[in-house]
């Protein structure tokens, strides 16, 4: 007593010559005035549970406060009734009321910013754990429904949809558990959940209860290898059951997470390695232990005491730390580095969650541990235990970690994920992946020591991507097969080399090494052939390429009768037909004109008629015109024609000058037979093809197949013999290309054309070896990747892109248009309209020289010449 007077001698003397100036900062440190704390316990809510909880509050604060506050003072008042609004010089409140009541109080205190501990009932969604402290009284073994709100509070299963599986006696005694996994709000923002209960029936025993539980599981099973993304709940005493009629259906993959709680009376001897014995790599589950103790107190007086002796404790300790920081510094400087009333409150915050987690005794007489399972890649990781799993524990790699734990006065306090790999994948662990240099799907570049330093082409940049997405690292290693090393020893002519690539041909050294459990992955690209036969298994395909042929390109027709290319034989036949019969038509219009005035002498034999016609067309002009309107008739509709004519003579002219043509050249395979100057048929070595043909009913095909000549090296593909026109050779198109691009480079003239048919899609993969439990994820990113057009982009830089001789080849398949009878049948019905015309006019013009001009020719006045 005396000491502690002492002490407070000590301080208000300090206080006295110290004389803190005004502050700014509107709220004064403790150094210069008591805190003051509002407690507020509920009448309603006492009277309900029968205890005059204030009285005993008083007591048990005041003790603490006279006990432990060495440093600096509280101001306590106390209020029976929840409504009431705190004002702003309120350090802290701590409250003792249901849950709706604790909520609005919340909310006011908000407003004024006063730091709230609320003592309140269980089931209550938990305050934001960085504003406040809120301590739910939850009952022995009645936590679950306030662990799975506050899961959802704290975002431990950030789950959207979810499949409860719960034992039916459970449900029955935990009335509020759905209420609280369906809870959903806008404050906390917990976005609603879709949920799918499943009550166990668990009164069944025996062969009854598992056949009940597979049918309950039977409905989110995978189908035919499709994973889906479930989440599952399991709040049962059979979750060892569960655990392993799930593992039957494959319903541990990668995709799904799994959270079980086990329940009091299986904790003892609980075992998560002999519980997961029989789940494969990649599960994702996590287990929930009951660790309350049994023998403590949970006592509302225990509870008051524990938390008031925490918020004293953290004042006296913020004091102390104020008075020592005060002693070093000037005033100036105090005032600028003190605390606000915000910093300061969210200070005592941490301190009390730090002595409460180290320190408290009741009111976290229940605790649940939480423990999750590290799996992914962990075979990688642990490189002695390489060998395949083995049936009777393929666990063994499985790590099992606490990745923290729940109490009613914290909620969950966790340093880790629930399910670490559904947001970190494999977590930055090293993996062996088996690569092979084959470009342009991998290249590996390697410094003179052999080692590889750089590494790039189709493969390797989706398993770069791949691992910056599912986060891993990689090491390569090199399938060197005993050919290649035979291979590169002999000194090889490079030039001899074959231009592209395979993938038809996967060396036997890469099946090697990718059986078993030795590599993750091979990175190689690879022809997907009958899959269901390989000892591994292929991933999505990654690519498709095809086959196509190259010849020697068609040479041009000779330009000797390019004057009649515009129009077809029939319009050149229809032409010369309407000359000859115009020439008459003229002749006999002009001849039976009435007056022998007005017929034209010109024109008055079928011969000059012609060779008129004739210079009209050729547009030498005429030199008469008919004088009657039958005849100019005629001779005006002839000349539409000529104009008709005669333009689209012209403008075709030009488009075949400008376009040559070219004899035909092999287009489509099966036009190969009708060239007897291709006498071999060449085909690379290692080809889809060949084994494609196998099956194929294409006659052509098996036609060229039966014929051709298999070659392994540049002699072999004779290029030359095809420049000559002789030969024939089938290759990947890309392949193909790279042969005309290089022609192309080396003697500036494009002699190759390529097939316009391409044919026999090869599908291209990357390797997996069987039984990996990622192969639908690595799938699944592979998709992601050509939907977000890496993988194309990655094609256009790695292989030939379209040859410069191109541009050729396309102007070759342009085919001009001949002017047919089509064209021009409008040209001559227009003509044949004009003679009928001509005729009619010729035919009023005689009766009316019959009717009117002979009849007054009668009379004596003689129309003379
Ligand atoms: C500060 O608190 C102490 C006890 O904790 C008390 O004796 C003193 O009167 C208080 N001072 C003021 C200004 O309220
Ligand atoms: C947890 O364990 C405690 C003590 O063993 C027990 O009283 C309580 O009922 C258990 N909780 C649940 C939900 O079973
Ligand atoms: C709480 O503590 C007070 C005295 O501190 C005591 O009188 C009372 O009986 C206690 N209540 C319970 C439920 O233990
Ligand atoms: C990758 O894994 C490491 C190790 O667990 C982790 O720290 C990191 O956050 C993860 N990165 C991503 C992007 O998930
Ligand atoms: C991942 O692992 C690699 C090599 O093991 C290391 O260099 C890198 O820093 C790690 N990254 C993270 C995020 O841990
Ligand atoms: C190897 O290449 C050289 C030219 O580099 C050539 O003269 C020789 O014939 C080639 N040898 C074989 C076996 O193809
Ligand atoms: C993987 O390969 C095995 C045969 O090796 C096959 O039975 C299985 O269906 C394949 N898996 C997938 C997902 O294709």
């Amino acid at each position: 007593m005396r000491s502690s007077a002492c002490l407070l001698l000590l301080f208000g003397f300090q206080l006295y010559i110290l004389s803190v100036p005004v502050a700014a900062n509107d709220f004064s440190s403790f150094l210069s005035a008591n805190g003051s704390l509002a407690v507020v316990v509920d009448h309603e809510y006492m009277a309900r549970h029968g205890q005059n909880i204030m009285a005993h509050f008083e007591k048990i604060l005041s003790d603490i406060v006279r006990e432990n506050l060495r440093n600096g003072g509280l101001n306590v008042r106390y209020f029976r009734w929840s409504a009431v609004r705190l004002k702003k010089d309120f350090l802290a409140a701590i409250t003792v009321t249901d849950c709706a009541n604790t909520w609005n109080f919340y909310r006011t205190t908000q407003e004024t910013s006063v730091l709230l501990i609320a003592i309140t009932d269980s089931d209550c969604p938990r305050l934001p754990l960085n504003k406040a402290l809120m301590v739910p009284l939850v009952e022995h073994g009645d936590e679950l429904p306030q662990i799975v709100l506050d899961a959802k509070v704290q975002q431990i299963l950030n789950w959207k949809t979810a499949v409860v599986l719960v034992d039916q006696t459970i449900l029955d005694d935990n009335s509020e558990l759905i209420k609280s996994i369906a809870h959903e709000s806008t404050t906390n923002h917990i976005a609603p959940i879709s949920l799918i209960l499943y009550k166990i029936d668990d009164s069944l025993r025996g062969q009854k209860k598992r056949a009940a539980l597979r049918h309950a599981l039977s409905h989110f099973a995978p189908i035919n290898h499709e994973q889906k993304h479930q989440q599952f709940l399991v709040v049962s005493k059979n979750y060892e059951d569960i655990i392993e009629i799930g593992e039957t259906m494959n319903m541990f993959h990668v995709g799904n997470q799994w959270m079980f709680f086990v329940l009091e009376k299986m904790r003892q001897g609980f075992d998560a390695s002999t519980v997961t014995i029989n789940l494969a790599e990649g599960a994702n589950i996590a287990f929930a232990l009951n660790e309350t103790k049994t023998d403590c107190m949970d006592t509302l007086n225990c509870t008051i005491a524990e938390v008031s002796l925490a918020l004293v404790t953290a004042i006296s300790q913020m004091t102390v730390e104020e008075q020592s920081l005060y002693g070093e510094i000037s005033d100036e400087e105090w005032e600028s580095i003190r605390f606000t009333k915000q910093e300061r409150q969210n200070e005592i915050l941490e301190y009390m969650k730090d002595y409460l987690k180290s320190n408290s005794k009741c009111a976290s007489c229940a605790r649940w541990r939480f423990e999750t399972a590290i799996t992914w890649g962990k075979s990688q990781e642990n490189r002695q235990f390489r060998t395949a799993p083995t049936r009777d524990a393929r666990n063994q790699n499985f790590e099992f970690v606490n990745f923290g734990y729940w109490s009613p006065l914290l909620g969950f306090v966790c340093q880790e994920l629930t399910f670490p790999h559904i947001a970190q994948h494999f977590r930055n662990i090293t993996m062996d992946i088996v690569t092979l240099h084959n470009p342009p799907w991998q290249i590996l570049t390697k410094n003179s020591q052999g080692v590889i330093v750089e590494h790039k082409g189709i493969a390797l940049e989706i398993l770069k991507e791949l691992s910056r997405a599912l986060n891993f690292s990689y090491y390569l290693h090199e399938a060197k097969s005993y050919e290649d090393e035979y291979a590169s020893s002999q000194n090889t002519n490079e030039s001899d080399e074959l231009l592209g690539s395979m993938t038809f041909g996967l060396p036997y050294r890469v099946v090697e090494m990718i059986q078993g459990n030795q590599f993750f992955m091979a990175a190689v690209a690879a022809t997907v052939e009958d899959a269901d036969k390989k000892p591994f298994n292929y991933t999505q395909p990654v690519s498709v390429q095809k086959y196509s042929f190259i010849t020697r390109q068609p040479d041009e027709v000779s330009r000797i009768y390019l004057f009649t290319a515009p129009f077809t034989t029939e319009t050149w036949g229809c032409l010369v037909g309407i000359i000859l019969v115009t020439a008459p038509m003229l002749y006999v219009i002009n001849r039976f004109a009435p007056l022998q005035e007005l017929q034209i002498h010109g024109l008055s034999s079928v011969k000059s008629c012609f060779w008129y016609i004739f210079g009209a067309l050729l547009q030498q002009g005429g030199m008469y015109l008919p004088r009657a309107d039958s005849g100019r008739l005629v001779v005006g509709f002839w000349w539409i024609v000529v104009i008709v004519l005669v333009t689209t003579y012209c403008g075709n002219l030009v488009a075949f000058l400008t376009f040559p043509k070219f004899q035909p050249g092999v287009d489509y395979l099966n036009q190969v037979q009708r060239h007897e100057e291709i006498s071999q048929y060449g085909l690379r070595n290692g080809t889809f093809f060949e084994k494609y043909v196998q099956r194929t009913t294409r006659e052509d095909f098996k036609h060229y197949l039966a014929r051709a000549i298999i070659y392994n090296n540049g002699q072999g593909e004779d290029i030359e013999a095809v420049k000559r026109g002789e030969r024939i050779n089938i290759d990947w198109r890309i392949n193909l290309q790279l042969v005309v691009q290089q022609h192309f480079e080396r003697d500036k003239e494009c002699r190759f054309a390529l097939g316009k048919e391409s044919f026999v899609d090869e599908q291209i993969a990357l390797i997996m070896p069987s039984q990996s439990a990622y192969l639908h994820l690595i799938n699944q990113h592979i998709d992601r990747m050509f939907r977000m057009g890496f993988i194309e982009r990655w094609h256009r830089t790695n292989l030939p892109s379209a040859d410069k001789c191109n541009g050729k080849s396309i102007l070759r398949q342009i085919t001009n248009h001949k002017v047919n009878m089509d064209d021009m049948q409008g040209c001559f019905l227009v003509l044949l309209l004009g003679f009928i015309v001509a005729v009619f006019v010729g035919c009023i013009e005689f009766w009316f020289y019959r009717l009117y001009v002979q009849s007054d020719s009668r009379k004596p006045t003689v129309f003379t010449n």
